[in-house]
């Protein structure tokens, strides 16, 4: 048996790592720590909570006792780092919490692994999971490689840019056994919904404005959460120590077609007429320090590690409607309370 500690695991991304990890590997005993912030959900992972190869644990990777302790008590094997503060907006109003989480939260990650492995790495890997955001913004042309050169313009991807450097700064310096991947935009079930494509698919459900922002003319690459997954999965097991895999869909929308293609979706989803969920797009406010567009080059793990996407996106969009319009009750647990909150202030 191997000792899998995953973190973040009640989130979006990491509760698909934590199922695909759990139903494909017998041998693995898997830890959940995640702090439950707004973003984490154990209703994500209620069909694996009984499985006896599953431990949650909750707590904070910024407390560093904690997780200290929480590394000698498992003697983890591997362990695939997802815990952060993920959404650009809050950032921009709350940096502070990124650098904690993201930053200390990582480093504590690190010293612990390194402690508890006491510099004897052998068949130990340490697996950190970033954005495709740590490099900045792209004008019309060229994509995102593993070598361009880092420039983070908001506080979240400054803070993710931080911890990436620091986590090959353990490669170099004491030989830890790391890997690092740069993903694109996801999408699909689970996600909270103050993110771009649940926002709108719940919005236009209850016939709300649609918030686009600037004049919806940025561009993201997107690629299904599974696929996200995935590509976890084969870093994680074949990739190599100390490099760094971009993770793509080779997928460009702007924001205001992907808008307009979920209001069609939904239209037919809904049987409402065609056109009626389009009337509600509204241009707001831009975001500050808006980066115009990101898209990633996936050629290397394509031929190093045989990764691919394995879904269309009108495919993957299809299926994530329906997974929200069928998961009502989930989409109400996660917006009562603090999210209204949230939405009030930033869409005032
Ligand atoms: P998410 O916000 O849905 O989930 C983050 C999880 O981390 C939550 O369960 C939360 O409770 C937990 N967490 C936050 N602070 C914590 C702390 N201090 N201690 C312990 N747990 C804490 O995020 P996501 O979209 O699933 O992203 C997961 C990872 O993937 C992040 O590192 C993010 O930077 C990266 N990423 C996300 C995307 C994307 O499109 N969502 C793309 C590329 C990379
Ligand atoms: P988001 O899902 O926040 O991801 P990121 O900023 O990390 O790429 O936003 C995706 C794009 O959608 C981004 O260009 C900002 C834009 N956007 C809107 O136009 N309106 C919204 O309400 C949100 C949340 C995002």
């Amino acid at each position: 048996m191997k000792k899998i500690l995953i973190t973040g695991g009640a989130g979006f991304i990491g509760s698909h790592v934590v199922r695909l990890f759990l139903q494909k590997y017998p041998e693995y005993d898997i830890v959940n720590l995640d702090k439950l912030t707004y973003a984490g959900n154990l209703e994500n992972l209620q069909d694996v909570e009984s499985n006896p190869r599953y431990t949650f644990c909750k707590g904070d990777i910024v407390d560093e006792r904690f997780v200290v302790n929480l590394f000698e008590e498992h003697q983890f094997d591997g362990v695939v780092h997802l815990a952060a503060e993920s959404h650009v907006d809050r950032s921009i109003s709350n940096p502070t919490e990124f650098i904690k989480t993201n930053v200390i939260g990582t480093i504590n990650l690190l010293n612990a692994a390194r402690n508890s492995w006491k510099d004897n790495f052998e068949d130990k890997v340490f697996y950190h999971i970033s954005t495709d955001e740590v490099y900045g913004s792209l004008g019309k042309e060229g994509f995102f490689v593993e070598d361009t050169p880092y420039d983070p313009r908001s506080p979240y991807s400054s803070s993710k840019a931080s911890s990436d450097h620091l986590v090959r700064a353990y490669f170099h310096t004491y030989g830890m056994p790391v890997k690092i991947s740069n993903c694109s935009n996801n999408y699909g079930s689970h996600q909270f919904p103050e993110k771009l494509i649940p926002l709108m698919i719940h919005n236009i459900k209850q016939k709300k404005p649609l918030p686009v922002y600037g004049e919806g003319l940025n561009i993201r690459d997107w690629l299904w959460v599974n696929d996200h997954a995935r590509a976890i999965d084969v870093i994680f097991h074949n990739g190599k120590l100390g490099e760094t895999y971009n993770i793509g869909g080779n997928n460009e929308w702007t924001n205001i077609d992907l808008v307009k293609l979920l209001c069609r979706t939904m239209d037919k989803k809904l049987k409402r007429e065609q056109g009626e969920s389009e009337k509600l797009i509204t241009y707001v406010k831009d975001r500050a320090g808006h980066d115009m567009r990101y898209a990633i080059d996936a050629t290397k793990i394509k031929n190093e590690l045989g990764w691919e996407p394995s879904i269309t996106f009108e495919v993957g969009l299809e299926q994530t409607v329906e997974w929200y319009l069928k998961n009502e009750d989930w989409l109400e647990n996660v917006t009562s309370g603090e999210y209204q909150k949230y939405y009030e202030k930033q869409y005032k």
